[in-house]
């Protein structure tokens, strides 16, 4: 992995391919490799940019909440250290969604398109601040398991949990590896959030909203109300696949991007 200094410390990623920039940005509490199968499955055309975000994988955390905008303006400097000019095809999932709104709203000339995944625009309900900030004291005090284990039912589909044990080996074991103080600070942050909605029709790019038919955490309901509300919104759902669609479901995730960017 590549390391620069941008705003709170040093943020790792990974940078692969020559071609148009995609900036793919992770969800939580995950990291770049989030990514693997579109990094491997997209290099070949594409320049592939996939950071850790502050406070995952090898970048870093701060002990401050993470908003979304601060967030933000990291991948705007990082670009500008990579010194990426060309405006980004900007692709996150679900946290690095709700960051994709604030990078379009804040830096909006860096971005060409966006790729939308299992995310939503509204903020959180004032049920699911509290249990964000309660999140956030029992991580930091017990770690991450707790967390984990509440999460983990809800992010795949049956199937993939079925015929995938590797994946959810995988993921399981990058989540209980995630540093609780990096954790806190994105539950933080998350919770500070807007909503974005009332933003959404100022949004001039094409944007794609993808989303997996058994997402129970942002679901494609939901998605395809947002598509509605964008200028160039579209909307497609992704088969044999829950919250985690790109690593459910590669190889239609990965053609599915290659089409709408041809
Ligand atoms: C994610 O996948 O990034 C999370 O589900 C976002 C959230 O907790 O709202």
């Amino acid at each position: 992995m590549n390391r620069k200094t941008v705003g709170g410390g040093e943020l790792s990623y990974m940078d692969q391919g020559n071609g148009r920039p995609l900036l793919l940005i992770h969800g939580f509490p995950f990291d770049h490799t989030m990514w693997r199968e579109q990094m491997h499955g997209l290099a070949d055309r594409f320049r592939v940019i996939a950071p850790d975000l502050r406070g995952f994988g090898k970048s870093p955390a701060v002990v401050e909440p993470m908003t979304m905008d601060r967030y933000a303006d990291e991948l705007a400097e990082l670009l500008d250290a990579l010194k990426v000019d060309e405006p980004v095809v900007y692709i996150g999932l679900s946290m690095g969604g709700y960051i994709g709104w604030q990078f379009y709203h804040r830096h909006r000339d860096r971005v060409a398109r966006m790729v939308m995944c299992d995310t939503r625009a509204a903020n959180d309900s004032e049920d699911a601040v509290r249990q964000r900030y309660d999140a956030a004291e029992r991580v930091l005090i017990h770690g991450v398991e707790e967390l984990v284990e509440m999460m983990e039912p809800k992010l795949l589909s049956v199937r993939t949990v079925n015929d995938k044990p590797d994946l959810v080996e995988a993921l399981r074991a990058q989540m209980m590896e995630a540093d609780p103080v990096g954790v806190a600070s994105a539950l933080r942050g998350m919770a500070e959030r807007t909503d974005f909605t009332p933003h959404l029709k100022e949004i001039e790019r094409p944007v794609l909203l993808m989303c997996g038919v058994d997402d129970v955490i942002t679901p494609p309901s939901e998605m395809e109300t947002i598509a509605a509300q964008l200028p160039k919104g579209e909307f497609v759902s992704i088969e044999n696949a829950g919250h985690l669609a790109p690593l459910e479901n590669p190889a239609v995730v990965n053609s599915t991007i290659r089409t709408w960017l041809s």
